[in-house]
């Protein structure tokens, strides 16, 4: 038998734990609330569905469904997968629970884990956090605008501004097959290796994506998909661009831009921040035009995003920069004696039911050991009460920033706190 001695998380799988989970929290509620700002609603899913949606949904020529799928028979022998993004699981809800007859767009926004087996590395993890919105039903380049505006309005909120949005049509169902034939044409001719012919067979686009040298090099006057947009991808492109310019949404068009899924249609885009090495996406989507009738709905379409939640946190590092407060509390009380405990401990809870945070020295430190807690804590303001001022009805409210600190009557010290703390914001 082999002796654990210890546990570690899974591999590639990030822990969120305290100071730094608070710059976690506030970057994904900076992000559902920039969503939130513009109507969309609030959907749950589950974390795992049946493997079929999502080699369905996804594509069976991805990476994502061919190598990054967590699937596991359950104890049923059902075979199940780890959601490894989340557009698939909300059509199949917005179909289920028939969203897709009401009212029109369906707005929805989502945050939780995703999970991809890739290969861990900066910013790359098995167990990765996104927000995302989908907006369902309405086929209007106005609507694309709102959802890119929505995702680069969260990332300013949170005050990045080193990230640049790539975006490009991907055509529709009208140019994109001819578009197509026509670049397998281009890349047959090409002197290629079996594995990229082979790509270029299935998916073709994603040879335009090889990082390789020589790949880049013979594919570099390759067609364009934007040079062979029908007349109505054109112009649907053409407006999102229109309304992203009146939005001052800055941006640039990368016509070889290729998306990991294969669901996009028309215009699809990436977030890039150029502070994090290789996995440089902090957030990325676009339209789906058949997605809706292929997992068995109407032939609705759609337009959605996925942002990163790490990449975010590391962007915001890379910038200097951060979203939360790690501070656990604004105020700490330090009792010394048992009476002056019982009382900070009541006290504690009627500043808790106010709303203000508070945390309180445990376990008898003493003096030295409980400010030093005070001072770890983050918090502005120390309340130091022993069981002489106890008696004498007052309680030491120390400013941590400066260092001062004054009596104050015990009966005021609620008033006292709530003043203190307001100015200290
Ligand atoms: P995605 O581009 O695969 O799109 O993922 C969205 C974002 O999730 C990426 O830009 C990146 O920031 C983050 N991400 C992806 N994989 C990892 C990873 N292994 N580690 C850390 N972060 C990662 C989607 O998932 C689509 N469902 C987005 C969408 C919604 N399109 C339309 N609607």
């Amino acid at each position: 038998m082999t002796k654990t001695s210890s546990f570690s998380a899974p591999k590639g799988i990030p822990d969120y734990v305290p100071p730094g989970s608070a710059e976690f929290v506030a970057v994904r509620d900076g992000l559902v609330n920039a969503a939130r700002l513009a109507g969309y609603g609030h959907i749950e899913l589950p974390v795992f569905e049946d493997t079929a949606l999502f080699a369905r949904g996804v594509g069976e020529s991805t990476d994502v469904v061919a190598k990054e799928m967590y699937t596991f028979p359950d104890r049923g022998d059902r075979s199940v997968t780890l959601r490894p993004e989340g557009t698939a699981g909300v059509m199949r809800a917005v179909i289920e629970h028939g969203l897709d007859r009401g009212q029109l767009p369906v707005k929805v926004s989502y945050a939780g884990p995703f999970f991809r087996y890739e290969r861990p590395q900066a910013g790359r993890y098995r167990q990765l956090q996104q927000v995302g919105v989908e907006a369902i039903g309405i086929d209007d380049p106005a609507l694309d605008a709102e959802v890119i505006a929505v995702a680069d309005a969260g990332f300013r909120a949170l005050g990045l501004t080193g990230f640049r949005l790539e975006l490009t049509s991907l055509g529709d169902s009208t140019c994109r097959p001819q578009y197509r034939e026509l670049l397998q044409e281009f890349l047959f001719a090409l002197p290629l290796d079996e594995e990229t012919k082979r790509r270029a067979q299935l998916n073709p686009l994603r040879v335009l994506d090889d990082k390789r040298e020589e790949v880049r090099a013979l594919t570099a006057n390759a067609p364009l998909m934007i040079d062979h947009l029908s007349e109505s991808a054109k112009e649907h492109f053409d407006q999102v661009l229109g309304y992203l310019d009146a939005l001052g949404v800055p941006y640039v068009v990368n016509p070889r831009m290729v998306r990991g899924l294969d669901y996009y249609t028309k215009t699809t885009f990436e977030f890039v921040h150029d502070g994090l090495g290789a996995q440089s996406g902090i957030g990325g989507g676009g339209r789906y035009d058949g997605l809706m009738q292929e997992l068995g709905g109407q032939p609705l379409s759609g337009i959605g995003f996925g942002l990163g939640v790490d990449r975010t946190m590391l962007a915001l590092a890379a910038e200097g920069k951060s979203a939360g407060d790690s501070s656990r509390c604004e105020v700490f009380g330090v009792p010394l004696g048992e009476a002056a405990r019982q009382h900070m401990v009541v006290l504690a809870a009627r500043l808790r039911a106010e709303g203000i945070r508070v945390d309180l020295a445990y376990g008898g430190r003493g003096v030295k050991g409980s400010m030093k807690a005070a001072d770890r804590s983050g918090a502005k303001f120390t309340l130091v009460l022993g069981d002489r001022d106890l008696f004498e009805g007052s309680i030491g409210l120390k400013d941590m920033a400066t260092g001062e600190q004054r009596q104050v009557a015990l009966a005021d010290v609620l008033a006292e706190i709530r003043t203190a703390v307001a100015a200290a914001d």
